[in-house]
């Protein structure tokens, strides 16, 4: 999406994604003196857990505004704005021990480009470790925003969809085509619930859904979010809180010589 991140209502409701990239640094198993790349570093708090193992770690984000959240909170560390589906700045070419990225991946849709880049900057062997949705992650999210646009505004969502969700098969097999070897690869379903009781699920769409919004304009957001809400309803909320139709894709793997 363009900058339309919010890092301030990401931080304080969506608290949730940095903790479960816990696991995710567990199988990076960062150690010190290491050179670590964080890719989709968000605001910054899973750059830090790295950086606790003494790791050097330098995160980058395509969001100004999340990149200026993560400066200020963590002004010791390295954080710098870059699009990992382009070119990364020659500076970090083979300059990396390892690459990691926790629930980023999935917003980048030229997962080609973006392994490519990744296996450009790390050293030969350096491993490359992630987390990120995988086939019908929040599907029954997908469904409703495809349903609503469709039925309340004639709109056919396929273009606004901002994320790629591959199956596993899919995307082992990208690694190994970009020239990495596959070390580990897991898909699992990991239900996922939100804090903040009814109010969740708005906190949840407007900080991820709003590429949807530019399919109805901003005076839309509303009425759109709150239809969206309703048709989810009856399969995601249940005890007072929103519980989300996760699937995650999370593997280890390493750089090996392109033949
Ligand atoms: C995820 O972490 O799977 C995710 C978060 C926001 C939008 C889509 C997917």
């Amino acid at each position: 999406m363009g900058d339309e991140w919010r890092p301030e209502l990401y931080d304080s409701k969506l608290g949730f994604v940095s903790a479960h990239g816990q696991h995710v640094i567990e199988l990076l198993q960062p150690k010190a003196g290491e050179f670590v790349l964080d890719v989709g570093c968000g605001t910054g708090d899973l750059t830090a857990r790295i950086r606790e193992s003494g790791a050097h770690v330098v995160g980058i984000d395509k969001s100004e505004a999340m990149i200026a959240r993560a400066r200020s909170k963590y002004p010791d560390l390295r954080f710098i704005v870059a699009d990992a589906e382009c070119p990364l700045p020659e500076a970090v070419a083979e300059a990396f021990d390892a690459v990691f990225s926790n629930a980023a991946l999935h917003w980048m849709k030229a997962a080609d480009q973006v392994l490519a880049e990744i296996w450009q900057c790390l050293r030969p062997g350096g491993r490359f470790v992630g987390e990120f949705g995988g086939r019908g992650n929040i599907r029954t999210v997908e469904q409703a925003i495809e349903d609503v646009l469709l039925a309340e505004y004639g709109i056919d969502a396929a273009a606004f969809h901002p994320w790629s969700f591959p199956s596993l098969g899919e995307y082992a097999a990208r690694l190994e085509a970009a020239g990495f070897q596959v070390d580990m690869t897991v898909y699992f379903k990991r239900p996922t619930a939100l804090p903040d009781g009814d109010a969740g699920m708005d906190y949840w769409l407007e900080s991820f859904a709003k590429p949807f919004v530019h399919a109805v304009g901003e005076k839309e957001s509303g009425r759109l979010f709150r239809l969206v809400k309703e048709r989810c309803r009856p399969s995601l909320y249940s005890g007072d809180k929103w519980t989300l139709d996760y699937a995650r894709l999370r593997f280890a793997a390493h750089k090996t010589l392109r033949e």
